[in-house]
């Protein structure tokens, strides 16, 4: 048996796990740091680099306690080395590569967007490639054609705002509490979705892979503040008010998310979609996708929501490149931008 540590701290949650090559996860830690982004509406990066740097070692240490495991016993380190925020990534990179030189065991540097996909393959205990990939997160929003796990083409992503960017702004304007994305699921629970027709960027465009959320943010501004004025600060909202407009915005990005998957699915010919991403624990957004390919008998698989958002779990897809002989040297380096591949 071969048992991988894996590290993760591309954006904002220290997470760490050991899992072994039948991918059973044998002790994992996620730790977040929500109440620290919290007070600003958003990722702060300073701040994230920050308490990365603090909770590290203790994350690393605490997940080999919980696998019931010593350093000794793990025979390679993964980390996820792109894309992410820069001071966060060079956390996880300098600590995996430390451990791979103190131990002597092989690196493995991992594509964030990609493990996000691979949370799929970990759920559905089974192999889900070919499969197209969508992620979801508060980072990206990226359509793939996933040939095998270690063979990722881009087929088209958000242009302005990801989808779960695009929550936590809009739970801002609503007053809502950070992380965005579950305070306006909550309330939404109560609202009207069709209250308000917000835009839903190129929808109907078959061609085009590609996603807008920043004019959807923009219509739930002049929304609560009323036609023609910029100023929503000043605007009291009952608690009806923000139900419905949590609801009609959330559809409208369910709406896009839905729409535009059938879209690559038609245009790969694939027959299966795994999703992952922050995004892709929004309950509403599981079951409209679930009845839409439903309808068409396409396979839909989305990792249970604690796969969805960061952690270090999906990770896992290591084993793949280790397999496949795409290890490392202790020249890997942080890549914050987005790695289209
Ligand atoms: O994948 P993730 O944990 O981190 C990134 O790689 O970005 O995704 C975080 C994003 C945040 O924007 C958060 O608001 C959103 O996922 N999110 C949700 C839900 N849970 C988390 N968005 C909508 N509905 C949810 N239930
Ligand atoms: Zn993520």
């Amino acid at each position: 048996m071969t048992r991988l540590l894996t590290i993760e701290t591309t954006c904002d949650e220290t997470a760490a796990a050991v899992v072994d090559d039948n991918l059973r996860v044998l002790g994992a830690v996620v730790a977040s740091q929500d109440e620290l982004h919290g007070p600003f509406h958003g990722v702060v990066p300073e701040i994230a680099a920050r308490a990365h740097l603090e909770r590290i070692v203790p994350v690393i240490d605490e997940a080999l306690r919980r696998a019931g495991v010593t350093l000794a016993e793990i025979d390679a380190i993964a980390v996820a080395h792109t894309p992410g925020l820069a001071g966060s990534l060079l956390v996880g990179v300098v600590a995996a590569k430390t451990l791979s030189l103190v131990l002597g065991k092989p690196l493995i540097g991992i594509n964030h967007l990609q493990a996000h996909i691979y949370a799929c393959r970990i759920a559905a205990g089974r192999d889900v490639f070919p499969c197209v990939g969508l992620v979801v997160s508060g980072g990206h929003t990226s359509l793939y054609r996933c040939r095998d796990a270690c063979d990722f083409e881009w087929l088209g992503g958000t242009i302005d705002d990801a989808a779960g960017e695009a929550f936590d702004k809009v739970a801002s304007l609503l007053g809502l509490g950070f992380p965005g994305g579950p305070a306006v699921a909550r309330a939404a629970i109560d609202g009207d979705p069709a209250a308000h027709r917000f835009p839903r960027s190129f929808i109907h465009d078959e061609d085009r892979l590609e996603f807008s959320f920043s004019g959807l943010k923009t219509a739930v501004r002049y929304a609560i503040a009323g036609p023609g004025r910029a100023d929503f600060r000043s605007v009291a909202l009952t608690p009806r008010q923000v139900a419905d407009l949590a609801a009609s915005f959330q559809e409208a990005v369910v709406d896009c998310l839905v729409e535009k998957s059938v879209h690559a699915l038609r245009k790969t010919g694939l027959r299966r979609l795994c999703v992952g991403g922050g995004v892709a624990a929004n309950q509403r957004f599981r079951e409209r996708l679930g009845q839409m390919l439903a309808k068409r008998r396409i396979e839909l698989i989305i990792a249970p929501p604690e796969l969805c958002t960061d952690n270090a779990v999906m990770g896992a897809i290591a084993f793949e490149r280790l397999r496949a002989g795409l290890v490392d040297g202790l020249d890997l380096d942080p890549l914050p931008g987005l790695v289209r591949r």
